[in-house]
């Protein structure tokens, strides 16, 4: 059995390197589906999936350059890759890639952050659906909802099936909610700002007794910082002050999402690889503790999945 250590590589059941970084989890038929992004070769997000989340099995990257393409409603962007001005290929940026399924539709909705792999001007946000979990998937193209910049983001779903997309916005310094369309392909309404001038990144939301968390990072690009936590009685309502959450390097992490677990909730985070390159980028995994209203996590070697 594997021995998952916070900051080291993890392996997956071949033997390789496990790339699912600034990822997801999506509970579903008995397996935890790991959704992340994979920057090697042509790829863009890998799955795996796990019974007991020690040890993992690749069931394939399902995002690609090569993925196919289908336009949905919007006038969106539909390319997986560019053509630099000297012909040759260049990949998009696809990152933190999270996965809902749509009752409604019965499709596996996949929404993550697109920028056009030369610099983070686009700001957009990017969706692909399948009939499955772990492949099959066709990328319906990225767009700025409602015009608005989505950089850092997450999806949530709540109880009611509602889902919400959350992503920086506006050069990253307000964060904005949006609720979803029925069918999670689309933006419906903007239904909060938060936090504006606060520059929040990375954020990843739960929910506990009846409120609603977020946890989220502050705006220093791959150096981790700070971490702050907030709480709400609804997600369009008024949210708390942010407060502090973790160290001042939250533990050399940055969120990636929160999973609920058998009535525990369990911090996702990644240690990025920085200057000594993104694939060297591990994870760090703390469970969440209480005191009272306030989450908190305190530091182990060994990852608390
Ligand atoms: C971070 C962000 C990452 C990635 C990176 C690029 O702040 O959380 O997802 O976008 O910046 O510098």
């Amino acid at each position: 059995m594997n021995t998952l250590k916070n900051g080291e590589k993890w392996y997956d059941a071949d033997g390789n390197i496990i790339h699912a970084h600034g990822g997801h989890m999506l509970f579903c038929d008995g397996y935890y589906y790991w959704y992340g992004e994979n920057r090697t070769e042509n790829n863009y997000i890998s799955c795996y999936r796990s019974k007991d989340l020690k040890s993992f099995e690749f069931r394939g990257n399902i995002i690609t350059t090569d993925t196919p393409t289908a336009g949905y409603r919007v006038r969106s962007d539909l390319a997986l890759s560019h053509t630099d001005a000297d012909g040759k290929p260049r990949k998009v940026n696809l990152e933190r890639p999270k996965v809902l399924f749509c009752e409604h539709t019965k499709k596996y909705v996949l929404w993550a952050h697109y920028e056009n792999g030369v610099d983070y001007s686009a700001a957009r946000c990017a969706v692909a659906t399948s009939d499955y979990p772990d492949h099959g998937f066709t990328y319906h193209g990225s767009f700025n909802p409602f015009g608005d910049m989505a950089r850092d983001c997450t999806l949530f779903r709540d109880d009611d099936g509602t889902a919400y997309f959350a992503a920086a916005s506006r050069d990253n310094a307000d964060l904005h909610i949006w609720r979803l369309t029925r069918d999670f392909m689309n933006t419906e309404r903007l239904v909060n700002i938060l936090w504006q001038g606060e520059y929040r990144e990375a954020p990843a939301i739960f929910k506990k007794d009846g409120k609603y968390y977020m946890l989220s990072s502050y705006c220093t690009g791959w150096a981790p910082n700070q971490g702050k936590w907030s709480v709400a009685d609804s997600i369009d309502g008024s949210w708390s002050l942010l407060e502090n959450f973790g160290d001042e390097t939250t533990f050399g992490s940055q969120p990636a999402f929160v999973l609920p677990r058998d009535g525990k909730f369990i911090y996702f985070a990644d240690r990025w690889g920085g200057s000594i390159g993104y694939n060297e980028s591990t994870y760090v995994v703390l469970e969440i503790k209480f005191d009272g209203e306030r989450p908190y996590i305190e530091y182990s070697e060994t990852a608390e999945i």
